[in-house]
């Protein structure tokens, strides 16, 4: 009997085969179903829905989710994604899985794009406002300190952005005692950031730090919030910036403020 369900289950998965195999080339190029909804090669990096092209879609409206809107006339053409709420912080997407839900993020002030830098320092937190993402992976949170008086015995100096009165140091949250007292080292500054653990616990952590901030970190991201109706009902979401109002891009062409005519189920 298991012989059989798992013979059965093998000849489904091979029969379903071509169909994932279709759904990975669709997410990759334009989408005849949704004429308004474009897909555009950046870099090395497909943006699509729920991303969209901030210097591509047309100027009156897109279809995506908002804060998703990704720019490919900056930085030498690499896929910049402004976070706009949070001031002018700028993330390198090297790359986005639609299948996972996951992008993974580079701070510019530390990519390996543009300028290589052979010191990263980082400049601020990592602030997501409310915008849908979640950090994902294995992560290990840096603390940055600069301009110390001294490096406590957790911590690991930055030789090239240290001298001799003026330290700079990097550690994970995770070795920091409890309530450790910052003030005896006068630092003029503390950023926080986030990266995916790629740690070599073997090789100098001033070396790893830097690797690791190169590599970034990795969000999920889920639907907003005003997005559910559209998206359960067969549609994209969107927005127009003329009439000032959420759009929902329906299979065959039609745009509508409110839902497609789709099953509405929920996933
Ligand atoms: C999708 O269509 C847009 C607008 O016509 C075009 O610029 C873009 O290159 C197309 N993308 C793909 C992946 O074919
Ligand atoms: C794109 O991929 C190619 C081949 O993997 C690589 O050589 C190139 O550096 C990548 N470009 C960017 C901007 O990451
Ligand atoms: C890192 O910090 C974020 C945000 O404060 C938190 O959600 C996450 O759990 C932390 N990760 C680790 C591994 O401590
Ligand atoms: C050292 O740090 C202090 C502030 O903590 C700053 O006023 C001073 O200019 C710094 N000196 C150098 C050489 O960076
Ligand atoms: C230390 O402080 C000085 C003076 O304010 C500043 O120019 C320098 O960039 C700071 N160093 C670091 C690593 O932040
Ligand atoms: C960690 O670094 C050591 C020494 O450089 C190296 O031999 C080892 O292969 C590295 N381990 C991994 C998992 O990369
Ligand atoms: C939904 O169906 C109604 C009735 O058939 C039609 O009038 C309307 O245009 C449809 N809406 C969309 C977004 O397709």
């Amino acid at each position: 009997m298991s012989h059989l369900l798992h013979s059965l289950s093998l000849s489904l998965l091979l029969l379903l085969f071509p169909f994932f195999f279709f759904i990975s080339i669709a997410a990759q190029s334009n989408d005849t179903n949704f004429p308004g909804c474009f897909a555009y090669k950046c870099a090395n990096t497909t943006i699509s829905y729920p991303f969209w092209r901030l210097d591509g879609e047309p100027a009156t409206q897109y279809c995506g989710y908002e804060g998703f809107g990704i720019n490919c006339d900056n930085y030498g053409g690499t896929p910049e994604i402004p976070i706009a709420y949070l001031g002018r912080d700028s993330y390198y997407a090297p790359s986005i899985s639609y299948e996972s839900k996951r992008i993974v993020l580079v701070d510019y002030d530390v990519s390996p794009v543009v300028p290589p830098v052979d010191c990263p320092r980082v400049r601020h937190d990592i602030d997501l406002g409310n915008l849908p993402f979640n950090f994902w992976g294995q992560n290990v949170n840096l603390s940055f300190h600069f301009n110390c008086t001294g490096v406590p015995s957790f911590a690991h100096e930055i030789p090239c952005l240290s001298t001799p009165t003026n330290k700079s140091c990097v550690h994970s949250l995770t070795f920091e005692p409890e309530n450790f007292d910052w003030t005896q080292y006068s630092c003029d500054e503390e950023v926080l950031t986030t990266v995916l653990d790629v740690f070599n616990v073997t090789r100098p952590m001033e070396k790893e730090f830097r690797r690791a901030l190169r590599q970034g970190f990795e969000l999920k991201w889920g639907r907003t919030e005003d997005c559910e109706k559209c998206e359960v009902s067969g549609g994209r979401c969107g927005y127009n910036r003329n009439t000032r109002e959420d759009m929902c891009f329906c299979s065959g062409g039609k745009t509508t403020t409110g839902h497609c005519n789709g099953t509405f189920t929920k996933d």
